[in-house]
């Protein structure tokens, strides 16, 4: 076993694991980059280490600094215990998307964590990062770390994580596969690798199927740290400088649902126990062995492990609640036999127009459209964030804007959630008449309160106390 005079010195040469059983039928050598052992449990403590090194030696980080980031977790947890070991102090923004787990740990390493709406368009002044940049400015002696476009996120994977790949495949490796974020792991690593092996070695972007970086809409995803999300109302799409794309042959999309699913499989076959956006490269790891030879080896880095989602991809009742397919579908009648698709209209849209374009799609005054942000190209499913609310045709019509409509929904319902479950029985006409139902994600239709309390909708019936009737 190594042995290191501190923690930092723990960080990088990660093993490369065998899949065996995942990986059965394939028939490539598939590996998997185990960076979920590093000392803060994810890829991103070498980002980390490196960007304070580099600030310590430019000037920007001085001792007794602050070390200001805007992170959805795994870099802001890197920087805390780089800044405990070293005696920053450390602040976090990042948003309350981020998991319960991951606010614990950084809170654990005496990270000051400021939880902001992460919904809000970059150059907006509430952004995470307008907020971030402001308190770095406002703050003697603070450093903004800025991720996405450190070159030192890059430089570290150049040195570090594409020489360990070479070395501990003695060269057999030929393809990458690794999720982009900030884009530093896969453009330093994809960078060395391809150098090395005189271009031999083909690097593989997977990536969630609405990201921007694989054409997506660019609408929000349900897994952490993969993928590039675009505000829909973002005044302009900005790409991170730690990303070098020349980098990337190509990008395979992942769904969600075979993300979770390739995690969770991961898990009982394999006993590895890994994140969300290590689904995403598995899964396109998996789509990319399926058209190889037996001469070729594939490596798949994992980001972080499953432990930071035991309360999401490995809970089933928050599969269930997300539309998500978890191991047991539901017995009995549930949310999806109450419910019917509904129609969009963007926000900004011309109240009479909607009228006349959802008259003539056969939609009549009663029936409830749900009303979304704009999306370049049209959300035929869209992510609940995407949508303000609920309105109907009759009260489109004659309204002077769709906003002014609109009313909020009640819980989110998923596609296979029992009508005897909490999120539905606990469901009050206060909370608004309409729910939307989501079907792995994405909402793709409502169901209306009346419709699963019949007998409390009636007048002098109870709100919510009743079970719901089948
Ligand atoms: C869980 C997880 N997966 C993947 C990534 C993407 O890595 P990178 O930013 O190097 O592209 C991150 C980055 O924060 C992450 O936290």
């Amino acid at each position: 076993m190594a042995r290191y005079e501190s923690v930092l010195d723990a960080i990088g040469a990660t093993p490369l694991i065998r899949l065996t059983r995942a990986a059965e039928g394939l028939r490539p050598r598939v590996y998997v980059k185990a960076e979920w052992q590093n000392p803060g449990g994810s890829v991103k403590d070498r980002a980390a280490l490196s960007m304070i090194r580099r600030a310590e030696a430019d000037g920007s980080l001085r001792p007794g600094g602050t070390v200001v980031e805007v992170t959805s977790g795994n870099t802001g947890i890197g920087l805390a215990l780089a800044a405990a070991h070293l005696g920053y102090r450390m602040v976090v923004f990042t948003g309350s998307q981020t998991s319960r787990e991951k606010r614990d740990q950084l809170a654990a390493y005496g990270a000051e964590v400021r939880l902001v709406d992460a919904f809000v368009p970059r150059d907006h002044p509430d952004s995470m990062r307008s907020q971030g940049l402001r308190f770095a400015a406002e703050t003697p002696g603070a450093w903004f770390v800025d991720q996405y476009d450190n070159p030192a996120n890059p430089a570290t994977h150049y040195a570090t994580t594409g020489p360990e790949i070479w070395a501990d495949t003695a060269g057999a490796v030929t393809h990458f596969v690794a999720t982009v974020g900030t884009g530093g792991t896969i453009s330093g690593t994809g960078r060395y690798l391809r150098e090395v092996s005189g271009g031999r070695v083909r690097v593989i972007g997977a990536d969630p199927v609405t990201s921007v970086y694989s054409g997506g809409d660019g609408s929000q995803k349900y897994i952490e740290g993969a993928g590039h999300f675009l505000h829909p109302e973002a005044a302009a799409d900005v790409w991170p400088l730690a990303l070098d794309s020349g980098v990337i042959d190509r990008y395979v999309a992942v769904e969600d649902q075979d993300a979770i699913d390739a995690v969770r499989r991961l898990a009982r076959t394999e006993g590895i126990l890994a994140g969300g956006s290590s689904g995403v490269a598995l899964a396109a790891a998996f789509r990319v062995a399926e058209h190889l030879t037996e001469d070729d080896t594939v490596v798949a880095l994992l980001p972080d492990s499953g432990r930071a989602y035991l309360s999401t991809y490995f809970n089933d009742g928050w599969l269930a609640a997300n539309g998500f397919r978890g191991p047991a579908p539901a017995q009995g009648p549930t949310a999806a036999d109450h419910a019917t698709a509904a129609p969009l209209v963007e926000r900004h849209e011309d109240p009479a127009e909607a009228v006349r374009r959802l008259e003539a799609e056969g939609f009549g005054d009663d029936d409830v459209v749900l009303a979304a942000y704009r999306r370049s190209g049209r959300l035929l499913a869209p992510h609940h964030s995407d949508l303000i609310g609920w309105t109907t045709l009759g009260r489109l019509r004659g309204a002077v804007t769709v906003t002014g409509t609109v009313r909020p929904f009640g819980p989110r319902l998923g596609i296979g959630l029992p009508l005897s479950d909490r999120a539905v029985t606990a469901w009050s006409r206060a909370e608004g008449e309409i729910a939307p139902v989501l079907d792995r994600g994405r909402v793709t239709g409502t169901v209306l309160w009346r419709a699963l309390h019949p007998i409390a909708a009636q007048p002098g019936g109870e709100p919510s106390e009743k079970p719901p009737l089948a």
